[in-house]
């Protein structure tokens, strides 16, 4: 008797919820696979795979550069997702990195420890130096916008000596993985949103953010609260890719507070060298440590010869561009 209720039971649940477990189960590996190479069979059969194909790569471009919310929660979800698939603690950095046009593209002494991601030290460097002007930070207090992993930020304690260093980055598992990481008396790491930075009213002397603003969907309100919490007289250092398209409207935003801007640079170039001696190391890790079916997406956020991001920049559709901002003192308002 209790065999044929629950035997009835289990079949009236399964015509009931079929609607969403058959194409659950169609659409999913390997079902996905073969889906997918049927719909690729038959947009190429129609001649319409070239459409296709431009449609998503605009809709991907709008999603992850264009978009307002739908780019801050997908840029989260990708960098709580990376975190996850590389839990290892000598990954510390996570952008192109700058080199100079010489046999090894060095410009920086630094220990064994940091050499395997060198090129992104050295962006590091060059952007918290205001371009390799100021020689230290002795005594001053710095805070990171976007800090992902927190090796720049330590590099920033490590070598430029500030009073205090503090990183605050919009992925949860990022901020864990940073108070794991580096640890230390006056470096700290909180997370938040670059929208609305936890920090008090003129309280750091110099900000700093490193290819992270293109993940923001305010950029203006993000300068807002930069000029917040800068101290009159402090440095605001920025540095990030983004389309030649987008320029003028970034740049508006970068002049929409009262701080003044000391000195723009063009580094495109710089990142494209960096790419070139970093390309083998970076493939390596993506193949070496994440499954096949990630190569693709993982390559094209990588940065490697031949990524979307590296002809972008070759073609110079895009642009890595570096600005030094300061807030101007009451005196010279
Ligand atoms: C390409 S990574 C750069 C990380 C680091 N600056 C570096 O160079 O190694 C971009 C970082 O920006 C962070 N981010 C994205 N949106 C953010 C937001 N709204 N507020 C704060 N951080 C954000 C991401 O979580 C990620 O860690």
């Amino acid at each position: 008797m209790w065999a044929w209720i629950i035997g009835i039971s289990a079949v009236l649940i399964v015509l009931f919820t079929s609607p969403i477990w058959v194409p659950i189960l169609l659409f999913t590996t390997p079902f996905i696979l073969l889906w997918a190479g049927i719909i690729y069979g038959i947009l190429r059969l129609l001649g319409l795979w070239g459409t296709v194909a431009k449609q998503g790569t605009r809709f991907y471009d709008w999603l992850f550069f264009k978009s307002d919310k739908p780019r801050k929660f997908l840029w989260q979800q990708f960098y709580n997702f990376l975190c996850w698939m590389f839990p290892q603690e000598e990954w510390k950095t996570m952008n192109y990195g700058y080199a100079i046009n010489t046999e090894t593209g060095f410009t920086i002494y630094l220990d064994p420890e940091e050499e395997s991601e060198r090129f992104s030290y050295q962006l590091y460097h060059y952007m918290a130096t205001g371009f390799k002007k100021i020689p230290n930070l002795n005594g001053l207090k710095v805070l990171e916008v976007g800090c992902g992993r927190g090796g720049g930020l330590a590099y920033v304690l490590k070598y430029l000596k500030p009073a205090s260093a503090v990183g605050v980055d919009y992925s949860k598992q990022q901020v864990e993985f940073c108070k794991k990481t580096h640890t230390g008396h006056n470096i700290n790491f909180v997370w938040g949103d670059a929208e609305h930075i936890p920090a008090e009213d003129q309280s750091i002397d110099v900000v700093l953010n490193v290819e992270s603003s293109h993940c923001y969907g305010n950029i203006k309100a993000f300068i807002t609260e930069v000029n917040r919490i800068l101290r009159p007289g402090g440095h605001f250092f920025i540095t990030d890719f983004l389309y030649e398209n987008d320029l003028a409207a970034y740049e508006e935003a970068l002049g929409s507070t009262e701080m003044k801007l000391q000195e723009k640079q063009d580094i495109t170039d710089n990142v494209l060298l960096s790419l070139n001696f970093d390309s083998k190391r970076r493939s390596r890790m993506i193949l070496n440590r994440t499954p096949r079916l990630l190569h693709p997406i993982l390559k094209r956020f990588s940065g490697v010869e031949g990524s979307n991001i590296y002809t972008q920049m070759k073609s110079r559709e895009s642009v890595y561009v570096a600005y030094h901002l300061v807030k101007p003192k009451k005196s010279e308002e």
